[in-house]
């Protein structure tokens, strides 16, 4: 039904997927069943990459750093959760880009990895860690890629890094087209923040965002899903519901982010006055 590439008038288009989920708490086996039909239904509209919340394995709390450790998973793919995932890129020959708790020679870090049927091509650690994570997780070392898939090219931001521009940015000079963002937010206000982040960049944004309640000890976290597709323009073209599981399938085209200009005199990168600031 779907051409495995989109092409419209000469455009190349790519057909991007976003989950919105509810994760087993600390149950990744559980996770993955509960995946495996919205990864179906994202192929059957034909993504070709499908992105996912952050920590959609695992799950968000852990009652200790025992528990963390125990659940996570090193970059490589050879862990339960990625390794599943790679399966289902091979079974549906797709990208899917998660969240998941990394462990890399000790450290935990609160990751997510671009995953292909040739398994995993890319690494991101949340660079902005939110609130207690902070008690978990060691903050991200390794900046803001730019991977590529099937001509488009994006970068991974998790939930809490929208708050910071400088990292949008960074994606966007560096040749992002989107940015995969994966989410388990709690606050109310990334929903409109990353509008800004898409305008002032020209880049797509595409927020899968988790559902449900977690609690762990004296602490209990409600997520707040709406999950959400963004154009360069930042118009909206779908908007999830808060408390239901959800999937959407987007046209993206990367030629319409290629082009910072926005008026015949202005031109969003080139504009920039790095005399008078240095960022
Ligand atoms: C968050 O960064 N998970 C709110």
């Amino acid at each position: 039904l779907f051409p495995r590439r989109h092409q419209r008038a000469g455009r190349s288009l790519m057909r991007i997927g976003i989950i919105q989920s509810e994760p087993a708490h600390l149950d990744p086996k559980l996770s993955c069943t509960r995946l495996a039909p919205q990864i179906e239904a994202c192929v059957a509209e034909g993504a070709e990459i499908v992105v996912l919340p952050e920590l959609a394995g695992s799950g968000y709390l852990f009652p200790n750093l025992e528990a963390l450790s125990g659940l996570a998973e090193p970059a490589d793919g050879s862990g339960l959760f990625l390794n599943w995932l790679i399966q289902r890129c091979k079974e549906h020959d797709i990208a899917i880009v998660s969240g998941y708790a990394e462990v890399s020679q000790g450290t935990l870090f609160n990751s997510a990895a671009f995953l292909t049927p040739k398994g995993v091509r890319g690494n991101y650690r949340k660079l902005h860690l939110f609130d207690t994570e902070k008690e978990l997780f060691q903050p991200g070392d390794a900046g803001v890629p730019v991977f590529e898939w099937r001509g488009a090219k994006f970068s991974i931001l998790i939930c809490f890094d929208w708050s910071f521009p400088e990292v949008w940015r960074m994606a966007a000079l560096a040749g992002a087209d989107f940015v995969a963002h994966c989410s388990n937010l709690v606050l109310p206000w990334a929903q409109t923040g990353v509008k800004g982040h898409a305008l002032c960049n020209h880049i797509g944004v595409f927020t899968a965002n988790r559902i449900g309640t977690e609690s762990q000890g004296d602490t209990q976290v409600t997520f707040t899903g709406g999950s959400q597709a963004i154009t360069p323009t930042a118009d909206l073209l779908a908007s999830a519901p808060r408390a239901e599981i959800w999937q959407g399938v987007f046209e993206f085209e990367p030629s319409l982010a290629r082009n910072k200009q926005v008026t015949g005199h202005n031109h969003l990168f080139e504009d920039r006055r790095r005399d008078m600031y240095s960022l």
